[in-house]
């Protein structure tokens, strides 16, 4: 008895903390005059390289909040969001002062609807370009801050990861990963370009944030292959 009275309350408190978490994130959007709340059971009419894309489900905006507080994000910067959906993660970037805002998104339906809310967004500071393009062939040369809200599976991460890198020896810089629900974390692990900076989770919501930064190309690259596996120090 007393257990069933205790599984109701509790099942009562996720209700009652679900409806109001779903009402603060309709009143986001309307503040800032975007739509990104709607999920569809549409399929996508276009095609990934390697298929295995997650369908659309916008990050909590309290998750976004925090990470532009940590990451303090500077005019010099340009932030993708890698698998942007309806571009709610861009939106909240673009009312800070970057350098630009970039989304990239297979899903032509997202796209335009992401290019949408780029209008119709309150507050913009930084300029908002959404790409309708597969992230395992998108350009990723320009970017310092790379956002993923576990967009896809294994083989499209590892295809992104050997983007950015190779981006990095035409273009060396210090860049910056957030990766939302980090599923296939091991794979930044394995990367001996990135060190994790931090993980975060909340009492709030299950789903971690993960953060990476690289690690100072002309080290690793002066390193032996041999020495970078070994426990030689790596350098930010
Ligand atoms: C979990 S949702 C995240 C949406 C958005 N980042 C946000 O937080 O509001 C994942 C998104 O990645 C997109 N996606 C999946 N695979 C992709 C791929 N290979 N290339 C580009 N976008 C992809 C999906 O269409 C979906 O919009």
């Amino acid at each position: 008895m007393f257990a069933r009275i205790l599984r109701d309350s509790m099942s009562l408190t996720q209700r009652i903390f679900r409806t109001a978490r779903r009402t603060n994130e309709l009143l986001t959007d309307r503040w800032l005059n975007i739509h990104t709340c709607a999920t569809s059971d549409q399929v996508p009419d276009a095609e990934t390289t390697f298929g295995d894309p997650v369908e659309y489900d916008p990050l909590h905006y309290f998750l976004i909040w925090r990470c532009i507080r940590k990451l303090q994000p500077t005019p010099n910067d340009v932030v993708f969001d890698i698998g942007c959906g309806s571009a709610r993660i861009l939106c909240a970037f673009a009312r800070q002062k970057l350098r630009h805002c970039i989304g990239i998104e297979y899903d032509p339906t997202l796209s335009k609807l992401a290019r949408r809310n780029v209008i119709r967004l309150r507050g913009v500071k930084t300029p908002i370009e959404i790409r309708n393009v597969d992230a395992a062939s998108a350009d990723y040369s320009q970017g310092t801050i790379y956002c993923m809200y576990n967009p896809f599976g294994r083989d499209t991460m590892r295809e992104v990861l050997a983007r950015i890198r190779a981006s990095l020896d035409v273009r060396p810089r210090r860049v910056q990963l957030v990766y939302f629900s980090p599923w296939h974390e091991d794979l930044l692990a394995d990367a001996d370009w990135l060190r994790c900076a931090d993980r975060v989770s909340t009492r709030f919501s299950r789903i971690d944030t993960s953060y990476w930064v690289s690690v100072q190309q002309t080290l690793v690259k002066r390193c032996p292959h041999d020495l970078r596996h070994s426990s030689v120090p790596k350098f930010v």
